[in-house]
Formats: structure tokens, C-alpha cells, sequence
């Protein structure tokens, strides 16, 4: 089938990638044309395991092309993916001014038949909105063309990308009942077939609960992090571990293992901003959903609790004093660092005084960048970004973890003791366990674990 992606970021470079490995023929546009001469040089703007070589593969084939043609891309495909970027706007609203646009765009070229299909997560009526964006340049050209909007929700985790879109749980696509969306209904039906082989996974449904699935699932998720983060901050104080008790919950069917873990709050560019947006439609209902504002007040809080654990361990005044922090990515597998817990961290470090030395994985050059913009010249001078975990930690009062890269999850425990100052571990993930680190002589905060 010809494709079209507007929107060439985690979500689009991956659903065109994937989609032109199944041997449809894909075209990917971006307004960012550096992001494009990039791709066009053989190279990936973001780190996500597996993706060059789905990329280069389908490349090679001529199966997937990237562009900033606009009246070319919506030429190619008569599906046209929207998926773009949704920020929160300055109420915490999704900002849908870039799902418009390319709406828009569409509407302006498009001559025959498009099913076009956001992906984008996007509030409640967007599709209506859509489609009134494409109708409106449609007349103005007095141009008689059809065209369905269907909503398709992505599920993909960063990290795992390409797995999750090729491997899905389950594929969510609102349609409507007209002529258009029954067309639409068969041509989805047939893109999504090989995913469908074994056993039916996708659900049809309407455009408006389509779209609300994805603000509920993502929202299912935060709350049941802010709700072991709450815990696990009670655990600390009664003194209970909050990894015994995710175990204890978790082998409950009905409540499962997964998204459990206590931590130093979430981040990325997803929950954040869904928790709020969901939270702002329905406000514009006269609802107030007592339990999202606070899942996402539980997380802003949880961001300090690594920091406030410092404080209270060496004091609000960190002037003098120098810490280790592995990991800045908002969570392992990704260069991402939107909303990430670190980036909170460090400003409370910095604000106190201290200097710190950091290292990621993979994330170094967009922590460069990002913490450009967080902090000043006076502030940035006191970081140091180390070239290896070890390089950080000569000197440092104590090391903190934020990221739960593998990298280091077996480090070697006497270098960590030999090049700190004083062996103690605040550590943001719970990757280690309280009783083995007090064996090996260390001090150890984990978060909900004070037993
Ligand atoms: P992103 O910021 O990585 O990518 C968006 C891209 O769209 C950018 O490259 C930007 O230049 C481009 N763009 C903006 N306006 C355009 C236009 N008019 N025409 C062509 N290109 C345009 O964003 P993302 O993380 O891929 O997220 C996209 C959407 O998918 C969001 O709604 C997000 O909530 C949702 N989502 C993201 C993830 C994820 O893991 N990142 C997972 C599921 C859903
Ligand atoms: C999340 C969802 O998991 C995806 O299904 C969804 O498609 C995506 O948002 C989206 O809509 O964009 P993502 O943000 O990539 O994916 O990453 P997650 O693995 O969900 O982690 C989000 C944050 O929660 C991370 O900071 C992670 O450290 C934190 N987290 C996760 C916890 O603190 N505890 C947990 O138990 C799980």
C-alpha cells in the first residue's frame, strides 16, 4: 500500500520504518529539514534499538523515502498518517496546532480519495476538528475530493519502539459509519492484516472512544507509578520495603506486575503531558478528575525526592561538595531527556551549590543540549560530563542513580568504594538491594525500601 507520514519523530520515523518493512511503500515527511537530510545520509535522529537497520533495510529497497515535499507527500500515499507532535499548550492542553497544520496541508493538495489516519495522541474531537481543517481547503479550491479521518492511537514504548510496533497488544482505530469510513474500515482492515495473523488484535471502535483509549491507557499507567511512588515514600517512613510489597501485589491477576516500580518519578513525553491534557478536556466539561490532578502533583513531588534525600543526608547547602549521577535519559534505551527526573535533580544539586559530574549511556550529547537551556553559565560550569560510570565518581560524596540503564545494575561495588569520598548511595531506581549494599559497606537510599 502507498503511505504517507507526516511527521518524521519517535512515533512517525517508526510506524514508516515498520510499515515499509512489511513491504508498503512509504513516504516520510518532516518540516524539520535537517532531521531530513539526515535521514537521507543514512543517518537516524534518535537512539532506538533495532531502528537503523529497519531503516537502512527499507532504504535499500526503496520502500521508504524521506522528504520535506509536501504536495509530494500527499500525493504518495492514500493513507496519510498525521504524527506530529501534540505539546501541552501554556494551560496543559494539547497544543494541536502542528495536527492542523498538517490537516491542513493535506487538504490543500489532495485531488482523490485519502484515509487520513492520526496517530498523534490527541484529545477527545480532533478527528471532527480534522476533518473540518481538510474540508475547509477542499472548498476553498472547490475541490470535490473524498477523504475519512480515522483515529489509530500508538502504543509504542521508547526503548522498545520497533519491538512494540512490530509485536503490538493490541491495534486501536476508530471509524466512522459513513461511505468514506467504510472505505477507510477495509483499507485499514488490510494495512494491519499481518499483525493479525495469529490472532485478532485490533479493536474497532468509534472515533471518539479511539481517541479516548489512548489518554486512558497512558493515564491507567501514571496513576499506578504515583500510586507506588506514594506508598513507596509511606514505606520509608514506617519502615517497610516497597519492593516486597509491589511482589506481594503484583502476583494478584488483577493487579499484575507491570508499571509497579517506585522511583524518581516519570518523565518523558508522554505521560506528562497526557495526565494534564486529559485532566484539562475535562475541565472544559466542568469535570475535575480528582485522581489524575493528583497522580500528576504525587509526580511532580516524587521528581525532589531523590534531591530531598541528598539534602537531608549533607545539607541544603552543597556548596563545596561534588556527587556522581548516572543516568539522564528519562528512562534506559533512549536519548530522550523530555521531562526527565534528572533534569529536576540536577537543578536541585546545582541549586545547592554542589558540583556534579554526570554520564548516560547514550543521552550525553542531548544532555549537553538540554542543560544548556536549564541552567546558566555559573551553573553548567559546575557539571561535568564524565566519559564513563567510574569517571564520575573520584571525589564525589556519594553516587546517584537516576536511570536504570543494565550498565549498572552490576558495577563493581569496591571501585564505586575506592573513588568515593564516602560510600554512599542514592539510588532513584531500587537497582540494588538495601541488605547486600550494607554488606558491602555502603550507605544506601533506595526509595521505599528503609527496612
Ligand atoms: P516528535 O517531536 O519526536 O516528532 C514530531 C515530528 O513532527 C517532528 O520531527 C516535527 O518536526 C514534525 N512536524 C511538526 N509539524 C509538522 C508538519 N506540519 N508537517 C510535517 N512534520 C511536522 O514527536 P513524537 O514523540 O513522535 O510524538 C508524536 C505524537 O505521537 C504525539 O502526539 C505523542 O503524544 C504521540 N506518541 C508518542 C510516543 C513516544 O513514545 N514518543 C508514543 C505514542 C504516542
Ligand atoms: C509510555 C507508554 O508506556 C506507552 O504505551 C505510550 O505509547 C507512550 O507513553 C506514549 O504515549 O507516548 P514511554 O513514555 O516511552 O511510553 O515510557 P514508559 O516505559 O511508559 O515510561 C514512562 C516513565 O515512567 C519513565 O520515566 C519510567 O521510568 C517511569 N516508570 C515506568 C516508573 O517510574 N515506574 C514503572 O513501573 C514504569
Amino acid at each position: 500500500m502507498k503511505i504517507t507520514i507526516i511527521g518524521t519523530g519517535y512515533v512517525g520515523l517508526v510506524t514508516g520504518a515498520c510499515l515499509a518493512e512489511l513491504g508498503n511503500d512509504v513516504f516520510c515527511l518532516d518540516v524539520d529539514e535537517r532531521k531530513i537530510a539526515m535521514l537521507n545520509a543514512g543517518g537516524i535522529p534518535i537512539h532506538e534499538p533495532g531502528l537503523e537497520e529497519v531503516v537502512a533495510r527499507n532504504r535499500a529497497a526503496g520502500r521508504l523515502q524521506f522528504s520535506t515535499d509536501i504536495a509530494a507527500s500527499v500525493a504518495h500515499g492514500t493513507l496519510q498518517f498525521i504524527a506530529v507532535g501534540t505539546p501541552p499548550d501554556e494551560d496543559g492542553s494539547a497544543d494541536l496546532q502542528y495536527v492542523l497544520a498538517a490537516a491542513k496541508s493535506i487538504g490543500r493538495h489532495m485531488t482523490e480519495f485519502k484515509v487520513i489516519v492520526d496517530k498523534s495522541t490527541v484529545p477527545v474531537g480532533t478527528a471532527d476538528r480534522v476533518k473540518a481543517a481538510v474540508q475547509a481547503e477542499l472548498d476553498a479550491r472547490a475541490e470535490g475530493a473524498k477523504f475519512s479521518v480515522v483515529s489509530n492511537p500508538e502504543f509504542l514504548k521508547e526503548g522498545a519502539a520497533v519491538e512494540d510496533f512490530m509485536r503490538p497488544d493490541r491495534i486501536v482505530i476508530g471509524c466512522d459509519s459513513s461511505a468514506e469510513g467504510s472505505r477507510a474500515h477495509g483499507l485499514m482492515k488490510k494495512l494491519y492484516m499481518p499483525f493479525n495473523r495469529n490472532h485478532e488484535r485490533t479493536f474497532w471502535m468509534d472515533v471518539r472512544s479511539a481517541e479516548f483509549t489512548k489518554y486512558a491507557a497512558n493515564a491507567m499507567l501514571a496513576t499506578r507509578i504515583s500510586f507506588m511512588n506514594e506508598l513507596a515514600n509511606l514505606a520509608d517512613q514506617v519502615g517497610a520495603d516497597i519492593e516486597a510489597v509491589r511482589h506481594g501485589i503484583g502476583s494478584d491477576p488483577r493487579i499484575g506486575h507491570s508499571f509497579l516500580y517506585a522511583g524518581a518519578g516519570y518523565g518523558g513525553s508522554c505521560f506528562p503531558k497526557d495526565v494534564q491534557a486529559l485532566e484539562r478536556t475535562a475541565r472544559q466539561y466542568d469535570q475535575d478528575l480528582l485522581i489524575l490532578r493528583a497522580v500528576e502533583a504525587v509526580n511532580d513531588k516524587q521528581k525532589l525526592v531523590l534531591g530531598q534525600k541528598v539534602a537531608k543526608r549533607f545539607g541544603a547547602d552543597l556548596s563545596g561538595k561534588h556527587f556522581a549521577v548516572w543516568g539522564l535519559a528519562f528512562k534506559p534505551n533512549t536519548d530522550d531527556m523530555r521531562e526527565a527526573p534528572a533534569r529536576v535533580l540536577l537543578k536541585q544539586l546545582l541549586d545547592g551549590g554542589a558540583t556534579v559530574a554526570v554520564y548516560d549511556p547514550v543521552a550525553m550529547a542531548e544532555a549537553k543540549r538540554v542543560l544548556a537551556l536549564d541552567f546558566d553559565a555559573e551553573q553548567l560550569a559546575r557539571v561535568r560530563f564524565a566519559s564513563s560510570p567510574m569517571d564520575t565518581l573520584t571525589g564525589a560524596e556519594a553516587l546517584v542513580i537516576v536511570t536504570e540503564w543494565k550498565a549498572f545494575r552490576s558495577p563493581d561495588f569496591d571501585r564505586i568504594k575506592a573513588a568515593l569520598k564516602q560510600a554512599v548511595i542514592f539510588d532513584g531506581r531500587n537497582l540494588f538491594e538495601p541488605q547486600v549494599m550494607a554488606e558491602a559497606g555502603f550507605e544506601y537510599h533506595g526509595i521505599g525500601r528503609s527496612v
